[in-house]
């Protein structure tokens, strides 16, 4: 599998197979770094990280992956840079490759992200759009497979804002790898129709399905993996919380909600997740509408069946995959 050159904008430019590579030198970069194998392959290049929105996860992926790899990296954060406000994206790509062997970045539409990609003649790697999340991706993949044991056929139900960057993805990437994606939400949160056709096309080829049901019983009744996210996502204005707090109220994930799934189903959350008042925008929203957690009760977030830690540490072994496999390590 090459994959080297290319890069990772959405899941859409990769097949099935190598997706399943992807996750696949992860596990292998996992094992490495548990054993103490050095890995450090790239010494000698650099990546540019830019975050015109912030993260934890990502940014820490990103950055502990390249020095495990030997790659040196510039983090460019939200203010930090001149991009967009006294550059253009094309001219800002074209500074960039020149200097760094890849570049990372996290903002606002995909359409910047491909035009990183265009000028810069570099791989870039999307850490997170309005559209789109890709990395996140691999990493629940290889969370769910290292729970389960297997992909095709798992049952992942996601529940909330189906229509922005991690609805649009888990049902991509269900859908190329043969996974049964169901949104449970409000019908003005479903994906849109055309992402919707185009995963269909692929749900053809992979045996995948994909439902869209505003039925919280049925979208979750034996189910493998319950997935959420924040009702409100990053660049979102605050308007929009009054409307998605009644919308998305009937989908918080419940303890019912579980267990309706199933003893056997899992909880993932890409994270941050508003499941209690410790945070400074949960308790200014808790305090204004009068609930104590968000998209998941604090017990859900806290159960057994909650792998949302590993998942957070999965980021970092499949973004390593991604570097190294797009730069040939
Ligand atoms: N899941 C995720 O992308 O987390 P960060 O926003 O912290 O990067
Ligand atoms: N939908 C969320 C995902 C965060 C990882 C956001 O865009 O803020």
């Amino acid at each position: 599998m090459d994959l080297k050159g290319r890069s990772f904008l959405t899941l859409k430019d990769f097949t099935p197979k190598e997706i399943e590579y992807l996750v696949d030198l992860a596990a292998e970069y996992k094992d490495k770094k548990k054993k103490g194998i050095p890995h450090d392959t790239l010494r000698g290049k650099n990546i540019a990280l830019i975050f015109e929105k912030t993260s934890t996860r990502t940014r820490c992926s990103f950055e502990v992956a390249a020095h495990d790899l030997g790659i040196g990296t510039t983090y460019l954060e939200p203010s930090g840079s001149q991009i967009g406000k006294k550059e253009s994206i094309a001219d800002t790509a074209r500074v960039l490759g020149r200097m760094y062997e890849g570049i990372e970045y996290r903002g606002f539409e995909q359409a910047i992200v491909e035009d990183l990609a265009k000028y810069s003649k570099v791989p870039v790697w999307n850490g997170l759009t309005n559209e789109y999340h890709p990395t996140q991706m691999l990493a629940d993949l290889l969370t769910i497979r290292e729970h389960f044991g297997y992909l095709k056929g798992i049952k992942l139900t996601y529940m909330g804002d189906a229509r922005y960057n991690m609805g649009n993805s888990l049902m991509i990437v269900c859908a190329k790898l043969g996974m049964h994606f169901t949104a449970c939400t409000a019908k003005e949160y479903f994906p849109e129709e055309a992402l919707v056709a185009e995963c269909q096309e692929y749900a053809k080829e992979s045996g995948a399905s994909i439902t869209l049901t505003e039925d919280v019983d049925a979208g979750t009744k034996d189910v493998d993996v319950i997935y959420t996210d924040v009702w409100v996502s990053m660049g979102e204005p605050d308007e929009v919380w009054a409307e998605r707090i009644k919308a998305l109220s009937p989908y918080k994930v419940t303890k019912q909600v579980m267990e309706n799934a199933g003893e056997h189903a899992v909880f993932l959350h890409c994270l941050p997740a508003f499941h209690d008042l410790k945070t400074k925008i949960g308790k200014e929203q808790g305090e204004k509408y009068g609930f104590t957690e968000l998209e998941v009760t604090d017990e859900v977030f806290e159960s057994e069946n909650s792998l949302v830690f590993e998942e957070a540490e999965n980021r970092m072994h499949t973004i390593k995959a991604v570097i190294a496999a797009t730069l040939g390590a």
